[in-house]
């Protein structure tokens, strides 16, 4: 099959899965972080443009957050509907490779990416973790888990270990302090970096004006 036909298979293929999905993987997300590494990809030497739109689309194709904390769902499901396209092993691997390195695992944990594909996607999905659309995504998250939007008696922890980040309860605020605010210093890409300057500054204002406005300092 053509590169082309590949990547547009397996976007119809993704479109039709997350269509449905309320908690901030749904498609939206997969078609941003796949706009957005296309654009980044043509800035990054290296970095094979039909493994990188493949890695984009199957990212988040089977999240271990929603399959029990099995990190292998997502790998799996990615090289099975590779294979059902007749997709070279080659490139069926270097996709499970992005997928397996893709997630944040708390702020303690390293998270380096192998290939110069792994890092425009891991940049792009970033990305979108910040700014006004990762704001909306946090709490869209939290009203999905049942959490709190603040609770100023329950600190943000520092993660070491993934098994520490998993099992995290805690309010949506807490999520800023403990990954996104986190997230600009971690791209790997310059041209994901000059992109998030403005996301950041967007996400810090709004964190003040939140934490303002609840102490009602604002109010007179
Ligand atoms: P990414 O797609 O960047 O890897 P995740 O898959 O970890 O991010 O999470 C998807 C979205 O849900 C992101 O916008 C992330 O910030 C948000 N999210 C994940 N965990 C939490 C949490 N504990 N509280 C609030 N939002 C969260
Ligand atoms: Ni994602």
């Amino acid at each position: 099959m053509e590169a082309q036909e590949l990547i547009t298979r397996t976007a119809d293929f993704v479109r039709e899965k997350f269509l449905h999905e309320g908690s901030g993987h749904d498609w939206e997300h997969i078609r941003r972080v796949w706009q957005t590494s296309r654009g980044l990809a043509t800035r990054v030497p290296g970095a094979d443009p039909l493994v990188t739109e493949l890695g984009a689309l199957l990212h988040d194709v089977a999240d271990w957050k929603f399959h029990g904390g099995d990190e292998e769902a997502g790998p799996r499901e990615a090289r099975r509907w590779l294979l059902s396209l007749g997709t070279q092993e080659e490139v069926i691997q270097r996709v499970e490779t992005i997928i397996r390195e893709i997630s944040f695992k708390g702020l303690g944990v390293p998270t380096p990416m192998s290939t110069p594909e792994g890092e425009v996607v891991q940049d792009a999905d970033r990305l979108d973790a910040i700014g006004a659309i990762g704001v909306a995504r946090a709490f869209a998250y939290g009203g999905h888990k049942g959490r709190p939007l603040h609770d100023p008696s329950v600190p943000p922890v520092q993660h070491d270990s993934f098994e520490s980040y998993k099992k995290n309860t805690g309010p949506t605020i807490n999520h800023f302090y403990e990954k996104l605010l986190h997230l600009r210093d971690r791209l790997h890409t310059p041209a994901a970096r000059e992109i998030a300057d403005e996301r950041q500054q967007f996400m810090q204002a709004f964190l003040a004006q939140f934490l303002r406005e609840w102490e009602g300092e604002d109010v007179r």
